[in-house]
């Protein structure tokens, strides 16, 4: 064995950083991704994630209930008077009702009363909370404590005109 033979070349030593540098953070990214995988929500939680709405089958006046996510899901097909009388702000927590609908006609909210999650009824101008008497007018709007939000909006898209997708 010559003294060359224990001489280090440089670039193969960079070369050989390299290559053992990629080799272990690829191997470290296949090692944990089974760990990272299984962060990931299971297909039956994705299943609940978004709820489909078939609105034809909801006559004017009338109102469904979805779940969405395992709460209630309240789906109102308003008229135009009920439209009408909406535009009016004597509420607790006033927000226009236009920014609380995509679509005047339909109002969808979360039916979990804000006060301590009862559901509320549906009553002649809105819901009634049987549990403690709060009361929400026909935008979600609460018009009598002690609840002190409106009803939650939840996040929803039209997917065609008569089809609505929750979450
Ligand atoms: S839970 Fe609805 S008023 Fe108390």
């Amino acid at each position: 064995m010559s003294g060359k033979d224990n001489v280090v070349n440089p670039e193969r030593r960079n070369f050989l950083g390299t290559v053992t540098t990629v080799a272990g953070v690829g191997g470290a990214a296949v090692a944990a991704w089974p760990f990272v995988n299984s962060m990931n929500p299971s297909g039956d939680v994705l299943s609940n994630a978004t709820t489909e709405v078939d609105l034809k089958n909801i006559p004017e006046g009338g109102m469904h209930t979805v779940a969405w996510q395992g709460k209630p899901v309240f789906i109102l097909h308003r008229n135009a008077e009920e439209i009408k009388k909406m535009q009016e702000l004597s509420t607790i927590e006033p927000v226009a009702d236009e920014k609380r609908v995509q679509d005047p006609k339909w109002l969808v909210v979360v039916g979990i009363c804000t006060h301590l999650g009862c559901v509320p009824n549906r009553a002649e101008n809105g819901w009634k909370c049987a549990c403690h008497g709060s009361q929400y007018d026909d935008s979600g709007r609460v018009t009598h404590g002690p609840a002190p939000h409106n009803l939650e909006v939840p996040p929803y898209k039209f997917v065609s005109a008569d089809k609505i997708v929750i979450g």
